[in-house]
């Protein structure tokens, strides 16, 4: 995988914003064309908060973040680059005439794609040159943690142009899902706008607050939606008997007067005013920044569990991840490294499932994190998967010390020191620290052997590693010992 070298967006607000992030984080160098003179502050945040996420969420290292360049129109954005998304106001007249300038200044086979959350390609392309390589590509909020992209095409949209954007939104860890028919609304925002006419309702008779209906969502539909969806849910619901069964129980209902889907309550200022209200009330004060670091969390530790289980967008993360770690090119040892200080091969992040009941990290994460640190320090030698199918280094010893708390979002970076090897053993020192004030919080001292990874035997390592040990080791010889090497438990007297 890898994505796009450099695109173009057209609009910088809260989808252009998170395009923004989920392009730069991933590789990608962007420019933004926004007449909005706030433009480059609130893509600075949006950015910002995507960081913080994407920190959380994976332990797997992102490519280098791309270049952001806020530019002075639409041509200068379009200048150069794979792929424009077109994230502008959603009206019809704007749209159509800036995709149409967007489209004449590009490149010929550059892609364009809209944001849209309804409007038909085809007549967003009306305007366009070239219409066969223009496309919707309708993303979620926040764009940078959401994988869902739908893919809708227009009558004149090559089916190349909708491949060749699975791919290329596919190497961002995203997910397409092409749209089989060009339809109003996509399948998604159809589905939430039915759920939404019919929330308006409710608050417009009288029958629920914003707040009960967001709790009649939360504390139910909405836990199994994120790893069930509507139809494998009531598959379940319909019991021994399944979906025939289900249909034939809860169908009949459909027909009873339940819903309003096809009407709209009057959005009088009346409605208006008790929604605003309530909705007020609801967010208690907390800045949109406040509920949008809150979201992201909880996004992140969805996704997280969802991960461990490999289903729905969890098992788009472990699949973006897998690839993410095969392409990546592991540093290894190189004639030129700097080796007059211990080693710096790996940070990492404090998540909120790390904190325990004193409300600092839990012990096993100070392990956790220098086993990853150890893992680093092995790549770095030259074990890659294929060294493994033969031989890989085991703990055998951890000493650790606990010096002061990491709190959760401390940014932790580990430094190695290399103490003592021979052929089979090899002697490490670790150092974590917060990055942002440089305070040590934690140490450790480890003990590795080498190990046959067929018979399960201790071997030597292969020479190529252990020249690389040997070289790390000599310049480490001539580094202080660190002072809580080789000490024991005890209580000083
Ligand atoms: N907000 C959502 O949840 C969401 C989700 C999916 C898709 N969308 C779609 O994304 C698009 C953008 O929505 P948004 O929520 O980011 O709106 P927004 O108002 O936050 O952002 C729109 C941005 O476009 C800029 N703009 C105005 N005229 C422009 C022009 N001529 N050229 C370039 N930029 C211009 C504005 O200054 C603003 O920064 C819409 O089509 C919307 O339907 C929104």
């Amino acid at each position: 995988v890898s994505a796009p070298g450099a695109v173009g967006l057209l609009g910088g607000g809260v989808i252009g914003g998170g395009w923004a992030a989920r392009f730069l984080l991933a590789g990608s160098d962007v420019r933004v064309y926004d007449p909005d003179p706030e433009a480059e502050r609130k893509l600075g945040e949006i950015l910002e908060l995507a960081r913080r996420a994407l920190a959380q969420l994976s332990a797997v290292p992102l490519p280098r973040e791309g270049t952001l360049t806020v530019v002075g129109t639409a041509a200068a954005a379009v200048e150069g680059v794979e792929l424009v998304q077109e994230s502008a106001p959603e009206r019809a007249e704007l749209k159509r005439a800036l995709l149409a300038e967007a489209c004449a200044a590009a490149a010929p086979d550059v892609l364009i794609a809209s944001s849209t959350s309804g409007l038909r390609p085809t007549a967003l392309g009306a305007e366009m040159g070239r219409p066969e390589r223009f496309l919707v590509a309708h993303p979620f909020n926040p764009v940078y943690l959401l994988p869902l992209v739908e893919l809708c095409g227009g009558e004149r949209t090559a089916p190349e142009t909708i491949e060749r954007a699975r791919e290329l939104y596919s190497s961002l860890g995203m997910a397409p899902l092409v749209v089989r028919k060009e339809i109003d609304g996509f399948v998604a925002d159809r589905l939430l706008e039915a759920l939404w006419r019919e929330a308006l309702w409710l608050v417009n008779d009288g029958v629920a607050t914003a707040a009960e209906i967001d709790d009649a969502i939360r504390l139910a539909a909405g836990l199994r939606w994120s790893f069930m969806g509507t139809f494998l849910t009531y598959r379940i619901a319909g019991g021994e008997a399944g979906m025939r069964h289900f249909m034939a129980q809860f169908g009949p209902a459909l027909k009873w007067p339940w819903t309003k889907l096809m009407d709209v309550p009057d959005l009088t200022d009346e409605l208006l005013d008790a929604i605003v209200e309530q909705s007020d009330e609801q967010a208690g004060g907390r800045s949109v920044r406040e509920l949008e670091r809150l979201r992201d969390d909880c996004l992140v530790s969805v996704l997280q569990a969802l991960r461990a289980r490999d289903v729905g967008a969890g098992a788009v993360l472990a699949r973006h991840e897998r690839e993410l770690a095969g392409s990546a090119t592991a540093q290894v040892l190189a004639n030129g490294d700097d080796l007059s200080r211990p080693l710096a091969l790996h940070a990492a992040t404090v998540a909120a499932d790390w904190v325990d009941y004193n409300g600092h990290a839990h012990e096993s994460r100070y392990l956790q994190v220098f086993g990853d640190a150890s893992d680093a320090l092995f790549a770095y030698l030259g074990l890659d998967a294929e060294y493994r199918a033969a031989g890989s280094y085991f703990t055998v010893e951890s000493h650790l010390s606990h010096l002061r708390e990491a709190l959760l979002d401390d940014r932790l970076s580990v430094t190695t020191q290399v103490l003592d090897f021979d052929a089979r053993r090899l002697q490490v020192f670790h150092s974590l620290s917060r990055e942002a004030d440089g305070t040590l919080l934690a140490t450790a001292e480890q003990l590795f052997l080498h190990v046959d990874t067929v018979d399960r035997r201790a071997a030597p390592a292969a020479a190529a590693v252990l020249a690389r040990v040997q070289r790390i080791a000599e310049a480490h010889a001539a580094l202080p010992r660190p002072e809580r090497a080789g000490r024991a438990i005890a209580i000083p007297r």
